[in-house]
């Protein structure tokens, strides 16, 4: 009888559509023993494992769910299977509180799109919000609600594997592309298509030394806020409704445990109102990182930080009760907590109806559509940098008799998927190889693999080189496999992994033109190669659709635009290498030996931050400023006049820095404010306008103070972050 009144009074609540969330929050929080609320805050892997093996739960998850002590459960996939859990919790449990069922969806769930590094060259977060929200609806069709998502980790460190998660170095474009995803992947929560975002990892986790995974930080605040932070405030801006903590301490502190972050930061500067899950055990490793002396002091610790959902540690579902009656957490710090998670459940809509997501028919309908591969393309043709074109070799004539498609990513189903993809469907990607045999009916296709990507024999070059000796022109498929970058996969070293780079040198040597294709997570040192062969693509892992955008790149039916988001360095020795960097007190200059440099190496990049060419020239002159002394609030008005100057039409990525001189403290080189995607035919010139809003040239001062301090700057504008045009102009008081 009891409980048909409370099944009845959450009824109630939830058709009472004049109650706000918050009301209809508080009355379920009225009804919740103190073990039910801390079962919301408990979340565990209710399928495969993606850490370390803690929590098993493969058994025995129904009559936790009955008795009220899970709240959320990740790596659960489709509508069926999500649906018969849901069904415990809804009509087993006792308050028949829904279950959110969340997983990776980093780039695309069984239609694979770019991996999040390559979408950033795309320069085009419109594009970002598209595939996201793409993925979205797939994985919403197979019962996920909310996806760990968007990652936006700032990485100066390729060795860093999961370099191939963000969108590379800089905090502004990353901010954009945060912002997008977080709107692609939410939008406004009106239909069981929109997922939860969860924002991720909170926060410096790629400022790991060394670049080694799970590795500790100690940067300046004012780095972190500067740089690192950036994208998270963007995300948070852009109404994400959850946060991810990260595995590292910052001096110190591991974010688990970070009061500063998670709560000075995050809530009262700000006001971020979603929650905050924690990395998989990230709690329980809080006695391993040297703070907690077991796990009830570290889910003390968690919580108090405020961490609001324990991922997989076992750490509040067993230690929370027991620290309130001890009064070292109070119940008003888990009721709050509580009340965040059962708010997203409102907004999902999970309340109103558990199966929103459990559709099977919707799940067939949607996964793998052609609508969705169609984006898949789209997305993969944008994400493609080409890196050099000697003579024009690009790109190449349809009518060439015989084409030798060599290397060990050539027709590699599995690599181009990249790191990140459970859910990965080998059979349905397009390899290069048949991407080119489609495009090409009358040509000869070649294909040799020449060497598998780790491989130590050569024994398989001979073929390839016969391959390269018979053929008119040579594309060349080099990289690293799909599980060399992401999580756990940090590299010592960045040259072309086994043989490949010797396979290189034998297929140049026979002369024929070589147009080297990489795929990749990460920058490599590829010097020899930007050194001998004519053509560089950089492909990065392009997802289901790789073969057919990189053919289309080949042959000239797309023309590359793209532009690197990272810094390719010559050496590993140089890392960290960025490019917005400091001048140092002895800035880097050849003729002086006291300058801050290598003995051994030129400190520039192989590849600069922002560098991309594309099948046509572009000219920039006339760099004029509008006001070239600025008051406090007036915008910076600037424009350049920019000319297709080759023979096709193209797309230009019109990229504006802006340095400050003299300042209170130091500030970098350059920092990219703003840019301009442009598309011109041949011959045909555009004046590109800006108007940089002063709120962009606003620093943390030598008092921390985030303001406008008056001053020099200098506006540069320019093809990439290296070949600019500046002038100079002050902001006065
Ligand atoms: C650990 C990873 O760091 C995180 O990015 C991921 O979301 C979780 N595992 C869950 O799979």
């Amino acid at each position: 009888m009891k409980k048909f009144f409370i099944f009845l009074s959450i009824c109630s609540l939830t058709l009472a559509q004049q109650k706000t969330i918050e009301e209809r929050v508080d009355s379920v929080l009225a009804l919740m023993t103190p073990i039910e609320k801390i079962g919301q805050l408990n979340q565990y892997s209710g399928g495969f494992d993606t850490g370390t093996k803690t929590a098993d739960l493969k058994t025995g998850k129904n009559q936790l769910i009955r008795e009220g002590k899970i709240g959320s459960l990740l790596n659960v996939i489709g509508a069926n299977a999500t649906r018969k859990i849901q069904k415990v919790a809804v009509e087993e449990s006792r308050l028949k509180i829904p279950i959110i069922f969340g997983l990776d969806v980093i780039h695309g769930f069984k239609t694979t799109f770019p991996i999040p590094l390559a979408e950033a060259s795309s320069w085009d977060p419109e594009l970002a919000e598209k595939t996201a929200r793409y993925a979205a609806m797939e994985a919403s069709a197979a019962g996920i609600h909310w996806t760990f998502a968007p990652m936006v980790d700032i990485a100066r460190d390729p060795r860093w594997g999961r370099i191939a998660e963000g969108s590379g170095e800089d905090p502004y474009l990353g901010s954009l592309f945060a912002a997008a995803r977080v709107k692609g992947f939410q939008g406004n929560f009106s239909s069981n298509k929109n997922i939860a975002a969860c924002v991720k990892h909170f926060a410096a986790y790629g400022a790991a030394e060394g670049g080694r995974d799970y590795n500790t930080v100690d940067i300046s605040e004012r780095t972190l806020r500067e740089i690192y932070l950036k994208p998270f405030k963007a995300a948070v801006d852009a109404g994400a409704v959850t946060l991810m903590c990260s595995f590292n301490e910052i001096a110190g502190v591991p974010s688990s445990a970070n009061k500063f972050l998670l709560t000075k930061i995050l809530r009262d500067e700000w006001k971020f109102d979603g929650f905050v899950v924690s990395d998989w055990n990230s709690i329980g490793e809080l006695i391993p990182h040297g703070i907690a002396k077991d796990l009830m002091e570290a889910a003390e610790l968690g919580i108090n930080a405020g961490v609001d959902m324990d991922m997989q540690a076992n750490a509040y579902i067993t230690s929370l009760d027991e620290l309130v009656k001890e009064g070292k957490v109070s119940q008003s710090r888990i009721d709050e907590s509580v009340k965040r998670i059962l708010k997203l459940k409102f907004r999902l809509g999970l309340f109103d109806n558990p199966y929103k997501y459990c559709d099977s028919l919707r799940e067939k309908k949607t996964i793998q559509s052609r609508e969705m591969l169609d984006v898949a393309l789209e997305a993969a043709r944008n994400s493609i940098v080409l890196l050099k074109n000697e003579k024009n070799l690009l790109p190449l004539k349809k009518d060439l008799k015989r084409i030798a498609v060599i290397g060990p990513l050539a027709d590699s189903k599995r690599d181009p998927l990249g790191p990140w993809n459970q859910q990965r469907q080998p059979d349905l990607v397009v390899t290069v190889v048949e991407g080119i045999k489609k495009k090409l009916g009358n040509s000869e296709i070649i294909y040799a693999e020449g060497c598998k990507i780790t491989d130590t024999s050569k024994s398989s070059f001979p073929e390839a080189i016969e391959a390269a000796k018979n053929s008119d022109a040579v594309v060349l498929c080099l990289g690293e496999s799909l599980f060399m970058s992401g999580e756990a996969h940090s590299s010592a070293s960045l040259n072309l992994p086994g043989v490949q780079e010797y396979l290189a040198k034998e297929i140049v040597r026979t002369g024929k033109p070589v147009v080297a294709v990489l795929m990749n997570g990460r920058p490599l040192t590829i010097n020899w190669l930007s050194q001998n062969v004519d053509a560089i693509v950089e492909a990065w892992f392009l997802g289901t659709e790789s073969g057919d955008a990189i053919a289309d790149v080949l042959f000239g039916d797309f023309n590359p635009c793209g532009k690197l988001p990272v810094t390719f360095p010559r050496s590993t020795g140089q890392i960290p290498l960025y490019y917005n960097h400091k001048n140092t007190g002895r800035p880097y200059s050849h003729q002086n030996r006291f300058s801050s440099n290598y003995q051994d190496l030129d400190n520039s990049p192989l590849y600069p931050f922002g560098f991309g060419l594309g099948y046509t020239t572009f000219s920039y002159s006339n760099l004029q400023l509008i006001n070239d002394r600025l008051q406090k609030g007036e915008p910076l008005k600037v424009s350049i006049d920019l000319k297709n100057t080759g023979e096709r039409p193209g797309v230009e990525i019109v990229q504006l820095y802006i340095r400050g001189i003299t300042g209170s403290v130091t500030r970098p080189v350059k920092e990219l404010k703003d840019f301009a995607k442009v598309s011109l035919l041949p011959g045909e010139s555009k004046k590109v306008e800006f108007e940089v809003d002063t709120e962009k040239l606003k620093f943390y001062d030598i008092d921390m103070n985030y303001r406008l301090e008056p001053g020099e700057f200098k506006v540069l504008i320019g093809t990439n972050s290296e070949n600019l045009l500046e002038s100079p102009f002050s902001v006065v008081e």
